[in-house]
């Protein structure tokens, strides 16, 4: 049985990973996995308090935590905005902490997540990025759709993604630009759908609120041609007045469109199928988030290995970073040339994303 140790209780810690442990300690479908006691979360914001009356204490460090859970047995949810992820996880390490979930993205450029990358083989850690997208029962079913051929060669992937996001922007800079935001859900998705890609084209925008422009965090857009030849782009809008999660795949003898839950609030996900000018539509609950968690701590309750997953979120870091140099090289007026610059896969990041494909 495991435990649950929190680092950075604010919206992704509380509201999104506390809460669903909550229901899934609650339930007790999966009493074998979870184990009795609190859980502990750690956060110097002096104003971070879990709710109160729920089973999850405060701790005043990370070394208290290490004397209150038994490192060995515990799996951390790293939580903290992207910038303030390396340290921590020295810092976990050297602790004794092995098992770590870390939100995406899991770093803001190649240097940082190559650094996590060595640390996680030298330290031994096991480390899952939180991409919860792809245990989301749309991605399933469109894999699914995809995969068994009956709709023919995949063509096109196109992901758009609105949501409002003014006011934690412009109270936080968590992260540095568009990409990091919204972006490592729908990659990896594409890059399950259609395989390993390399960069085409990618374009970056500020945010403006009145007389406020807060630089590269208003629209991002990424184009990615995949190994077997399929396209997919993502446009993703951080200003946009609605919300929406989209997903349009082009496969020679048909259409999908689906449409991701918007917020947690109706946790239900759309299906649009059109085949020969007929049009079925299917709706279905889509917790993504609860998959995950639970599929994970089964995983390392299981001792399974988690080194291919990790394998094609390394991908979607690698992706995120050249198109944001690409945009910045751009923006400074380098010019950056993507047939010259980019740095191919390597064969183990490759074989990574192979053998993630395979597990939904
Ligand atoms: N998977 C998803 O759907 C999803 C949704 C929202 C956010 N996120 C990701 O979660 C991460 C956090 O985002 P958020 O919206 O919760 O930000 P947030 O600002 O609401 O919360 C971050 C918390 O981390 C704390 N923190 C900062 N440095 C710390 C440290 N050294 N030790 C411990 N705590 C520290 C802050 O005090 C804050 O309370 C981001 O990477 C974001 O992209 C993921």
């Amino acid at each position: 049985m495991l435990r649950t140790l929190i680092v950075g209780l604010g919206h992704a810690g509380l509201d999104l990973h506390w809460a669903v442990l909550r229901r899934l300690r609650a339930s007790g479908a999966d009493r074998d996995l979870f184990a009795p006691g609190p859980a502990y979360g750690f956060d110097p914001r002096p104003d971070a308090d879990p709710p109160a009356g729920e089973e999850l204490t405060r701790v005043g460090s990370l070394a208290e935590a290490a004397r209150v859970l038994d490192p060995a047995g515990t799996v951390v949810h790293l939580c903290t905005p992207p910038v303030a992820r390396l340290e921590l996880l020295r810092e976990l390490a050297a602790l004794g902490f092995r098992r770590i979930l870390v939100e995406k993205p899991l770093a803001v450029d190649l240097a940082a997540a190559e650094a996590i990358a060595a640390l996680r083989r030298d330290a031994g850690l096991d480390l899952t990025v939180v991409a919860h997208w792809l245990d989301s029962a749309l991605t399933t079913r469109t894999l699914e759709i995809v995969r068994s051929g009956r709709l023919g060669e995949l063509r096109s992937i196109s992901f758009v993604q609105r949501k409002p996001r003014l006011r934690r922007t412009l109270l936080r800079q968590g992260h540095p630009t568009a990409f990091d935001a919204e972006l490592p859900h729908s990659v990896g998705v594409a890059l399950r759908l259609a395989g390993d890609a390399q960069l085409v084209d990618a374009g970056l925008s500020d945010m403006h609120v009145g007389d406020v422009r807060v630089p590269h965090m208003g629209t991002a857009r990424l184009e990615v041609r995949h190994a077997g030849g399929a396209r997919t782009d993502i446009f993703s809008d951080l200003t946009s007045p609605v919300r929406e999660r989209r997903i349009t795949v082009e496969l020679a003898g048909g259409r999908l469109v689906g449409h991701y839950p918007g917020s947690a609030d109706d946790d239900y996900a759309h299906l649009e199928l059109l085949v020969d000018r007929q049009q079925t539509r299917s709706v279905f609950r889509d917790d993504s988030l609860t998959t995950f968690l639970r599929r994970v701590y089964r995983q390392y309750a299981d001792g399974l290995d988690g080194a291919p997953e990790f394998g094609l979120n390394m991908r979607v870091a690698t992706l995120l970073s050249e198109a944001k140099a690409h945009c910045l090289a751009a923006e400074a007026g380098l010019g950056a040339d993507l047939g010259v610059e980019l740095v191919p896969a390597t064969a183990g990041e490759l074989a990574g994303v192979a053998e993630g494909m395979e597990r939904v």
